[in-house]
């Protein structure tokens, strides 16, 4: 007969402030390559919590529900610990009726789904009542240290405050993750027994190794090794030094895959982005969010990019892309922006100082120098000559600009939309159109040249 699958439900542990990070934010909500780091917490998770994904949050809980509102939280409004933040939680979890509680701290983002799992398999096949993923560490510095007796059994879990160098001196570096699968029915009873007798007046939630072991329960410690993936993030040094892990791991992933990463230690590029083999990068260069940079595109340095979706095009040095697209055969910048909502098509040619915010530039369109074009959408084949500007704002709303297929703006126009350019249609340089250009028309508006004859008599 095939075993039941054993319910397993989730519980992040994210109520403390972080005080050693000196922000006004919660710790959980720093980011790494451009995430929070609950975020990497909840995309292992999810991925082994079956029944159920719960956050207990406290310090700064708006701030995270904003950030994560289709999660479900529990609130402990009062910070008392680990153990606390459990206690918290016990009735909303047992409602549940999961057999096992897996318990991760909010501040532990690296690990992957793949060690939850192998840990999950491994103490359930032990029969834990309650199992823990350690880790061995050169310097423990502020973890709680694994207790083992004389056999290799766990003993305890003792916090770096409470730990007495001459009453454990023989024990070796071996650390608490942080991260607990509970036997939720073996462990209901021993919640109650918390107490804080320790040097910060906490609940601990690794004083349950302790009652278990009384209890006379099975304890496991999953040792992972020097696995860094289990490194807690508590300090300004922590948090950049497991970003740089971070970001050193996706490039040598994408550069294996084929992906030419040139000068990448100064590449960033964030988990969720993807590259097709054969994409050219050269650093520096940031690519957040969820991009997309499809075969054959080429990025120079400087480049930022957040959220962009990229065909085999071409972006040349400084150029800034978020939320927006572009077709393939088309270049970029150098010293280009395009803001969230633009489109460029095929072909299309946006050169330096250039910006762009919600507009679509079709095939074949150029806009070389020195632009801003906003809310407009222009046409196939059209030139938008050097220092034009769509007039978008008139102080309360926003207005549209369309140039249709074939026009051609001098240099320094100014669209004051809402507005419509006809196909084919040409304005004269320094033009302030105002009004429809029909098609096949020229515009100008702009102060007809006087020439004067000079005043002052020559000698
Ligand atoms: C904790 C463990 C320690 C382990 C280390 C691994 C305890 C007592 N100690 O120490 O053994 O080596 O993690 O990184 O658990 N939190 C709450 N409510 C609270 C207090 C904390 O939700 O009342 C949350 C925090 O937001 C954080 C997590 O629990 O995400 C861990 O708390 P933290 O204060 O960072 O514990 P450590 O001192 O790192
Ligand atoms: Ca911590």
């Amino acid at each position: 007969m095939q075993k039941k699958e054993k319910k397993i439900g989730a519980l992040i542990l994210a109520a403390g402030k972080g005080t050693r990070m000196y922000s006004t934010s919660p710790k959980v909500l720093q980011e790494l390559l451009g995430q929070p780091l609950l975020w990497y917490v909840y995309e292992s998770t999810r991925q082994v919590a079956n029944s159920g994904l719960w956050t207990v949050i406290g310090y700064g809980r708006e701030q995270i529900t904003d950030c994560f509102p289709d999660q479900q939280f529990i609130v402990q409004d009062k910070q008392l610990g680990t153990g606390h933040a459990l206690q918290i939680a016990w009735d909303t979890l047992r409602a549940a009726r999961l057999d096992y509680i897996l318990v991760c701290n909010g501040d532990t983002p690296l690990v992957s789904a793949d060690t939850l799992r192998s840990f999950i398999c491994q103490a359930v096949e032990a029969n834990s009542a309650l199992a823990f993923l350690s880790l061995e560490l050169d310097n423990p510095g502020s973890y709680g240290r694994v207790i083992r007796d004389h056999a290799g059994q766990v003993r305890a879990i003792v916090e770096a405050r409470d730990f007495d160098r001459e009453k454990y001196k023989e024990q070796k570096n071996e650390v608490n993750s942080g991260i607990y699968l509970l036997h939720a029915n073996e462990i209901a009873p021993l919640l109650a027994k918390l107490d804080n007798h320790n040097a910060q007046q906490e609940y601990y939630i690794t004083q349950l190794v302790e009652l278990a072991l009384q209890a006379r329960l099975r304890v496991n410690a999953v040792c992972a090794g020097c696995n860094k993936e289990l490194l807690g993030i508590n300090t300004a040094r922590e948090l950049v030094e497991t970003e740089e892990f971070l970001r050193d791991t996706i490039v040598q992933r994408w550069i294996d895959a084929g992906v030419r990463i040139r000068n990448h230690s100064q590449v960033r590029i964030s988990a969720q982005t993807h590259i097709a083999p054969g994409v050219d990068i050269c650093g520096p260069c940031e690519i957040y969010g969820a991009s997309k940079i499809e075969a054959g595109a080429v990025i120079a340095s400087h480049c930022v990019l957040n959220n962009a979706h990229l065909g085999a095009c071409q972006l040349r040095p400084f150029s800034h892309i978020e939320r927006a697209e572009i077709g393939t055969k088309t270049t970029v910048g150098p010293f280009a922006r395009l803001r969230p909502g633009s489109c460029l098509d095929d072909d299309v040619r946006v050169g330096n100082f250039v910006e762009i915010k919600n507009s679509r530039l079709r095939s074949r369109a150029k806009a070389g120098h020195l632009t801003y074009l906003g809310d407009s959408d222009i046409g196939t084949d059209v030139n938008i000559g050097a220092g034009t500007i769509t007039c978008n704002y008139d102080g309360q709303k926003k207005h549209t600009t369309t140039i249709a297929n074939g026009a051609f703006i001098g240099s320094n126009s100014s669209l004051v939309a809402p507005v419509e350019v006809g196909e084919q249609a040409v304005i004269g340089a320094g033009t302030v159109v105002t009004k429809t250009v029909p098609e096949q028309h020229l515009c100008i508006a702009r102060v007809r040249q006087t020439n004067l004859p000079h005043r002052k008599k020559k000698q």
